[in-house]
């Protein structure tokens, strides 16, 4: 595949530095073998996430000098607002600092103990704050999306039978709302096709259940339905988007995403009522609603992002520049899910490395070793993230997939960097074999992923 030209091209530069392998030996054993606990200066490559990583525009930069720094009614809150509106079709908007509040103030307001709420896959905070409304957070994803090696255009499709027995099963009274992850990160950065989305809108209709979007990378799902849904073909991005929001009764979003900003995030709503109490709720937590948590510069920043990101030679861009890392590692013979993810290349680690049990963390054994081999930081999505849980007979039950995250920051990285990280992994396949895993010597109640510390076996 030959790289697709940049539609952009570069005005500032970020210096950034390679280590000695025997350096980054002395800083991973001190952050104790946990990629999230090293310095970024000393990381050359930086894949731990695409999140709040962007290179901003020219016009977004200068968006920071526009913004209205006012306590209440900012003018960079009304164009905000109007751009969210503009595009999604939903009227209520709420600014929050990031994603994860706007997890936090929906589901204060809408979950309650004991209801269930499904989500093709939930995000690691997006199932913590699930479970700290003491409610139980269940994927329904398609059972194809839990083959990495198959190909399927739609892997992030909810699995309409399973949702629809699950509702059967516990009484459409204790499920508040669903959610669909927009890509589904959790699971490969895979798409939902808008058949799914309006499928589940129907069912949920006939039990007055709302559906909502976690709509962080919701402009690379509509390239995709675009590329891979026939009846889409012809229609532009910013109509495709419309029609997936319209099927919506609201989302959680968060900016650093796909609004191509470094920090921020919202809430849409369709419901006046929702709004008025999640309002009221924020500006104890969170801020008074016309600037949630975010400098007036931060939303203006994110209006603008969030046009940006519905241009068609970005996405188009976009999707081909990890598409390119993730041919280069089939072209290795590297075992990656498939087809390659909107923002992010996944590596098999069951596959790569199968001699290593899932209790000796085979997906952070790979990560640690990429670090090592190459300065270069991915992300473990596997048993370190997801914890095992036990089954009714006291058995352990581990998660399905353990992957390993190259996630790649959204016009940062050059088509050189990407091979530098294909030929880093190609270097390792050669001597996964060789490779032992680690074992967890602290962790906390919570996303232990963040904090934990390990030990090489
Ligand atoms: N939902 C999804 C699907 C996400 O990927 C994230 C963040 C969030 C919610 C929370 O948003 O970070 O702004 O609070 N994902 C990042 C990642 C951290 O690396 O995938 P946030």
């Amino acid at each position: 595949m030959k790289p697709l030209p940049e539609p952009f091209k570069v005005k500032v530069v970020e210096p950034i530095y390679q280590t000695t392998e025997q350096e980054r030996k002395e800083i991973i054993e001190q952050a104790g073998y946990n990629v999230f606990k090293i310095p970024a200066e000393k990381v050359y490559i930086d894949l731990l996430t695409d999140s709040g990583t962007s290179a901003m525009s020219d016009r977004q930069w200068s968006g920071l000098v526009v913004g209205d720094e006012a306590y209440a009614g900012s003018r960079s809150f009304y164009h905000l607002k109007e751009v969210v509106q503009e595009i999604t079709g939903l009227e209520y908007v709420i600014p929050t600092h990031q994603g994860r509040m706007a997890e936090f103030l929906l589901f204060s307001n809408l979950v309650k103990e004991g209801d269930i709420v499904p989500n093709n896959t939930h995000f690691d905070t997006t199932r913590a704050n699930v479970e700290y409304q003491k409610a139980v957070a269940v994927d329904v994803v398609i059972k194809e999306a839990k083959d990495p090696a198959l190909e399927y255009p739609f892997k992030g499709n909810i699995d309409i039978n399973k949702l629809k027995s699950l509702i059967e099963h516990y009484g459409p009274e204790r499920i508040p709302l669903v959610m669909i992850t927009i890509t589904n990160n959790s699971g490969g950065g895979q798409p939902v096709s808008m058949h799914n989305i309006r499928e589940t809108k129907e069912l949920l209709s006939k039990y007055g259940i709302p559906l909502f979007f976690d709509a962080c990378r919701f402009a690379e799902n509509a390239y995709f339905i675009k590329m891979r849904e026939s009846e889409y073909k012809n229609r532009t991005i910013p109509e495709i988007v419309r029609e997936m929001f319209s099927y919506v009764d609201g989302c959680t979003m968060s900016a650093k995403k796909d609004g191509l900003v470094n920090i921020g995030g919202f809430i849409a709503l369709r419901d006046k009522e929702l709004y008025q109490k999640i309002t009221t709720m924020m500006i104890l937590m969170e801020g008074f609603p016309t600037y949630g948590g975010l400098a007036g510069r931060d939303m203006e920043a994110i209006a603008l992002g969030l046009k940006e990101v519905l241009n068609e030679a970005y996405l188009e861009y976009r999707i081909n520049h990890v598409k390119y890392l993730g041919n280069l590692l089939i072209e290795a013979d590297i075992p990656i899910i498939k087809p390659t993810g909107g923002h992010a290349v996944y590596i098999d680690a069951k596959s790569f490395l199968p001699h290593i049990p899932q209790e000796q963390l085979p997906a952070q054994t790979l990560t640690v070793e990429l670090y090592l081999k190459g300065g270069i930081r991915a992300v473990e999505i596997g048993t370190l993230m997801f914890p095992p849980t036990k089954d009714e007979n006291g058995n352990l039950k581990y998660t399905d997939m353990e992957l390993v995250r190259l996630a790649i920051p959204r016009r940062v990285y050059s088509y050189a960097h990407l091979e530098y990280v294909a030929d880093t992994v190609a270097t390792i396949w050669k001597y996964a074999e060789k490779l032992k895993g680690y074992k967890i010597i602290y962790q906390p109640r919570f996303l232990r992923h963040f904090t934990a510390i390990l030990e090489p076996l």
